[in-house]
């Protein structure tokens, strides 16, 4: 039987695929047909009967959004019976509406505005008084109009669907009808009860809501569509690498909004990336050079800060050049971390640079046997094996398309955590709660012959029958995903790198990686040569390590104390970053320096993917680019590093010297959007070899240690709070001010 089935769409023949809605059918073939409540890949709603056609055969008109295109089907989607039966809908929905378009933020961007437009004049028959339903805050980001909803319910498959919330449902009915927090019941006072939306607070209900019902608090009434200027540019927080449009006005930032339906992310965005972008425009920004003097921080002019650093440098490399550091971070754009390594190797001669990071991605690479999946390809997945990491807080996209994966293609979801994470509780198959820090057992189950299970259940505080299960699924598997969380060290992320082709020695499957990398570009970091080895440099300060130049980290926040002493005993501290940070005000030198927001560049995301981040804004004062900064200390210094004048030149070096970018260009990512790097696979060690590092990993767990059985509590990284989301008013407000009011409380 053919999968394709022939039909007529205003008398032009088709063909297309057995089962699929007749509304995407013709929107696929450009074949216009209104709509409210359809949304790609949300289920069918049949709520605001604006996709009305006519189909031969049928005596009334039909929702195409509900119906399958069936072989010989003749349909109409353009006549003066479907124009009146859609502009009656629009009367409906009309009927309540205030039609305040000049003061509603979606004004010119909103989908019923355009269907008006597009039907001429709806006449209101309806000579009601309109129900006029007082707005709504539901949380901090969030608030709800109840009286501009065209009650097409997308919000609420989105929270279900998509984020797996269920936070969104119908209160009251018939004309009284809003949308609301679920389970708020029919209590008409629960609307003023205050903030009430308990959900992860991502914004995309916002997002695809067509009207101005829903809204984001934090750029409300901050300008029009038409009067803000849009850049596509790259998420800064996690590893998954989102696409946003970034709106400006003036120089000013006003909101972020997903790409559109092209970018890796598709229309998601997560609360970091929708509302923890605003810190480019807070005024604690630093803007001119600083330079310790009588023991307190005082803003000098770059010639000044540059000539204080380039002697300082100079004077302490002189006794050894490994006595100066350099570490980049996997904050910073690929073409500034490969400046920092420029400048350390050509510019200083030390050995002493890296990066400040904590996870063993290097290892991973320089082991791995099997491509690595995009976020597309992981929506494809049927087997999906996840050794640690915890997507839905901390990697929020691909927690999003592995949810997909489960839901849409019932995905096989292994799950091996020492947390009872979010996707483990809900979207798993199978299980395997472990003893923390013990992966390395788990990994060890799949090479060792099968005598070993005992004492690697016990190693892991999980059931022999458990590990028999895993093997037989990951074994028997006709393909594969291997998701890595950042948690796997070592060894075990080693091996683990290399189960693929053992896997397929066996039996030859396609099978891809996915890495939970933390940081925007962690990846890139590591592509430009810095190794994650901070931590170790650390040990070394004060003794063969004398001076520090970092930039873009906060190692005193985020690591705490032992940095904060480790700091202490340098003899000079050079800082480049956005704020005065914790680890900035022990600096003797503090260089101001460009947000994401206001440069070009590149980021590398967890699946590989080069994609731009874009000059949105000019930066305030006198800040500068990372790059831009160490040209002019070399300079300074008077060492040739092979310095270029533009972000565009230095990415070609990138592609002219380091192999997995060779052939990528600034062009070719405008024309594609994000490009995979190349990464060469390595071939499998011996399985005995693998067994003895992993039975070395093995005798390091810790038994004493029970399992942490505590539910992973949401907004547990989601809602963490690092510099960029406590200088972002709207996150700062919402998750800060409250510790902070305590805080103060209790030191009055
Ligand atoms: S913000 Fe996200 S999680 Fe919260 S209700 Fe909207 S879609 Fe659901
Ligand atoms: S709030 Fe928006 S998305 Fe939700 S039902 Fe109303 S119009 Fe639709
Ligand atoms: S999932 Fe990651 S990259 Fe995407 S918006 Fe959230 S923080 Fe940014
Ligand atoms: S789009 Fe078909 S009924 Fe709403």
């Amino acid at each position: 039987m053919s999968d394709t089935v022939k039909l007529k769409i205003n008398g032009k023949d088709y063909e297309a695929p057995k089962g699929k809605l007749l509304i995407e059918v013709c929107l696929e073939n450009d074949i216009h047909v209104p709509n409210f409540c359809y949304y790609p890949d949300l289920t069918p709603q049949a709520a605001c009967r604006m996709c009305l056609v006519r189909i031969d055969k049928m005596h009334k008109l039909a929702t195409s959004c509900t119906i399958e295109v069936g072989e010989g089907m003749n349909v109409t989607t353009e006549s003066e019976e479907l124009h009146d039966a859609r502009k009656g809908m629009l009367d409906f929905i009309l009927g309540n509406h205030p039609l305040d378009c000049p003061v509603c933020d979606k004004g010119g961007q909103c989908e019923l505005q355009d269907m008006v437009f597009e039907h001429g004049t709806v006449y209101a028959h309806y000579n009601v008084k309109k129900n006029n339903t007082p707005e709504w805050r539901l949380s901090p980001f969030i608030a709800y109009d109840p009286q501009r909803c065209v009650r097409c319910y997308r919000c609420i498959r989105e929270c279900t669907e998509v984020m797996d919330v269920n936070a969104l449902g119908k209160i009251f009915r018939g004309t009284h009808e809003v949308i609301g927090p679920y389970g708020l019941g029919m209590d008409k006072e629960g609307m003023d009860k205050g903030y009430s939306l308990d959900c992860e607070q991502c914004g995309n209900c916002v997002e695809i809501c067509p009207v101005g019902a829903l809204l984001s608090v934090d750029s409300r009434f901050r300008s029009r569509p038409w009067d803000m200027k849009e850049t596509v540019t790259t998420c800064t927080h996690c590893g998954d690498g989102c696409q946003m449009r970034l709106g400006t006005r003036g120089n000013n930032y006003v909101r972020v909004a997903s790409k559109d339906m092209t970018g890796v992310n598709g229309e998601f965005l997560c609360v970091k990336g929708r509302y923890g972008c605003s810190f480019i425009s807070n005024p604690e920004r630093l803007t001119k050079p600083m330079i310790r003097r009588n023991g307190q921080l005082e803003e000098v002019s770059w010639e000044e800060a540059l000539k204080f650093t380039a002697e300082k440098l100079k004077e302490i490399s002189a006794s050894s050049k490994d006595a100066v550091a350099v570490l980049g971070s996997p904050r910073l754009t690929n073409e500034a971390n490969f400046t920092l390594r420029r400048f350390a190797e050509k510019g200083i001669g030390t050995r002493s640079f890296g990066q400040v990071a904590d996870a063993d991605w290097h290892q991973f690479f320089a082991h791995l046997t099997a491509p690595i999946a995009t976020h597309q390809e992981v929506k494809k997945a049927k087997n999906i094996l996840m050794i640690g990491g915890d997507a839905t807080e901390n990697h929020p996209l691909s927690g999003m398309v592995i949810r997909y994966a489960v839901r849409k293609h019932n995905a096989r979801l292994m799950v091996v955590n020492s947390r009872r994470t979010k996707i483990a509780r809900r979207q798993a198959k199978q299980f395997l709660h472990i003893r923390p820090n013990s992966e390395a057992a788990i990994v060890a189950s799949l090479f060792e012959s099968e005598t070993e299970l005992p004492r690697l259940a016990e190693l892991a505080k999980v059931k022999v029958e458990q590990l028999q299960k895993l093997r037989e699924q990951v074994f028997n598997s006709e393909e594969l995903l291997i998701v890595v969380g950042p948690e796997v060290r070592g060894a075990t992320l080693a091996a683990l790198a290399q189960l693929a082709e053992v896997l397929n020695k066996q039996k030859e499957r396609p099978i891809k990686y996915l890495p939970l990398a933390t940081y925007n570009n962690t990846m890139g970091a590591i592509d430009m040569g810095l190794a994650p080895n901070g931590h170790s440099l650390m040990r070394a300060f004060g003794s063969q390590i004398q001076a520090l130049y970092l930039a873009g980290s906060n190692p005193v926040e985020q690591y705490g104390t032992d940095w904060q002493i480790a700091l202490k005993k340098l003899k000079f501290l050079a800082v480049a970053d956005m704020f005065l940070t914790e680890t900035a005000q022990m600096a003797d030198v503090v260089f101001p320096v460009n947000s994401f927001a206001e440069q070009d560049g590149t980021f590398t995301n967890n699946t590989t993917q080069v994609q731009r981040v874009q000059r949105a804004i000019e930066g305030e004062g006198q800040v500068r680019p990372d790059w831009m900064v160490i040209n002019a200390l070399a300079r300074e210094m008077r060492v040739d590093i092979g310095a270029k004048g533009s972000s565009v030149s230095i990415f070609r070096d990138i592609a002219a010297e380091i192999a997995d970018y060779k052939g990528i260009t600034y062009e070719r990512i405008k024309k594609e959007s994000a490009i995979k790097t190349t990464k060469i696979l390595t071939k499998a060690r011996e399985v005995v070899e693998l067994c003895e590092d992993l039975r070395s990993e093995c005798s390091r767990i810790d038994t004493s240690i029970d399992l942490n059985r505590t539910n992973v509590a949401q907004g547990e990284g989601l809602f963490r709070i690092g510099t960029m989301m406590r200088k972002s008013p709207v996150m700062h407000d919402a998750f800060v001010k409250d510790e902070e009011v305590q805080a103060a409380t209790v030191n009055a």
